[in-house]
């Protein structure tokens, strides 16, 4: 299957050439630690090379030797040492972490031509090269979240252009009949599924209503400025009580004279770009506020992949085509999200914009496996987080990689977590009496 092979090869590259980017600066600068709750870069680097040296080198059996000397390896283990303690490991210097990447990459290539990608790339080698590309792109996303808690003059530029948006969406709803449909994706239809996406299975949904676009700045300053963070009337007891103890009045990175900052650069809030750098207790008190809710990741799939005409899942909202520019604003060059509507191609068959890319949107749903649920041979990437306290983000954000998501994609965090680049979009009951007219 040489095809697959090329794509895979390109793939690493692709992956590659985004984590070089995000690394290339001056080796104080990658050995700074911004927050506790992120890595300083150079380990997401040298990380990047161990897990390609472990998955792919080594078939993630840990007793083989690798590139490394196991006691370095062992620093780079997520498990072993929490993120705010990695600054303080005696860390491979950048020279020497791009040095390891190079030669645990060469030696993967060298293997992937000769080898080639396997028949069946659901669950074998083909499957775990998707898996370690995913893997990188994640951590490249995991690094801008580190850029931008950093402190200092800005260090990226102000991002590549987005499209306009379309003015009139902000606030509308779609209905969402009520019915069953596809939940999850097999292997056989997307091979590159990770486990926690797996397997299909029917699911009935009752009707509900869900943003046409997700919620905006201006949307959510109103909220600021109607006293929602003084009210607890709109916060759960869990997040009233998160909101005192760590004194929230408006999203990450807001300033309070209407402006923000993003990778260092101070610029006036953008009223039509959806808000993002909000805890799960924030999305869930604008959306009280709001008089919504927000959705279940089940009603977020349905949105997002079901298409009622055809009685068929779309590999992705807009259809069967891989994303482009013109259809989500995804790869992280942007530095932002896109103003709402600005993809009208990008709809679901119900009508939905902007799911994918722009900003990860919390959902009410803890994170939990579907019925069947199969561990990949990386067993702890999704099992040990289930049940945990978690709740689940759909749809990536503007910093995902192109290649790694799909409408099945799970993204879980601690509901107290903001440095991701989440955001939200509403949900409302339907009374099933009034066939669903808002
Ligand atoms: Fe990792």
């Amino acid at each position: 299957m040489p095809e697959l092979t090329d794509l895979l090869a390109r793939e690493l590259t692709t992956a590659r050439d985004r984590t070089l980017l995000l690394t290339d600066h001056d080796e104080p600068e990658l050995l700074r630690q911004h927050s506790p709750l992120m890595s300083p870069l150079v380990w997401d680097l040298a990380h990047i090379g161990q897990q390609e040296d472990l998955w792919l080198l080594r078939a993630g059996d840990t007793r083989r030797a690798g590139v490394l000397p196991p006691a370095v390896e062992s620093l780079y283990d997520a498990f072993t040492h929490p993120r705010a303690v990695r600054a303080r490991l005696p860390l491979l210097p950048p020279v020497e972490a791009r040095a390891y990447c190079h030669e645990v990459r060469g030696r993967v290539l060298d293997r992937l031509g000769r080898a080639g990608a396997d028949r069946d790339p659901s669950s074998g080698p083909a499957f775990e090269v998707a898996m370690v590309v995913s893997h990188e792109q994640q951590h490249d996303e995991t690094m801008l979240q580190a850029l931008q808690l950093r402190a200092g003059p800005p260090l990226l530029g102000a991002g590549a252009p987005l499209p306009a948006g379309r003015p009139g969406l902000t606030g509308t709803t779609v209905l969402v009949p009520g019915g069953a449909f596809i939940l999850g994706v097999d292997g056989a239809d997307e091979p590159f599924s990770l486990d926690n996406e797996r397997p299909a299975h029917r699911v009935d949904v009752p009707a509900f209503r869900i943003g046409r676009v997700p919620v905006t700045n201006a949307e959510y300053a109103d909220f600021v400025a109607d006293g929602g963070y003084d009210q607890p009337r709109w916060w759960s007891a869990r997040g009233w009580q998160h909101r005192c103890d760590a004194a929230l009045t408006a999203p990450r990175c807001w300033g309070p004279d209407g402006t923000r900052t993003r990778f260092g650069l101070v610029e006036d809030l953008p009223p039509d770009e959806p808000v993002q750098h909000v805890t799960f207790f924030e999305a869930e008190a604008y959306a009280a506020w709001a008089g919504g809710r927000l959705p279940t990741e089940v009603e977020w799939e349905k949105a997002a992949a079901w298409d009622p005409v055809a009685g068929h899942r779309r590999r992705f909202p807009w259809g069967a085509a891989d994303p482009t520019a013109a259809v989500a604003n995804l790869g992280g060059s942007a530095l932002r999200p896109a103003p709402a509507g600005a993809y009208p191609a990008g709809a679901s068959a119900y009508g939905v914009e902007q799911l994918i890319g722009d900003v990860w949107e919390w959902t009410s749903s803890p994170f939990r496996p579907w019925p069947g649920f199969t561990p990949m041979r990386y067993a702890d990437y999704s099992a040990p987080f289930f049940g945990g306290d978690y709740r689940v983000l759909r749809g990536g954000s503007w910093a995902v990689g192109a290649s790694i998501l799909r409408p099945s994609f799970r993204n879980w965090d601690h509901p107290v977590r903001r440095q991701v680049f989440s955001g939200i979009r509403l949900a409302f009951d339907v009374d099933p009496g009034s066939a669903g007219t808002p």
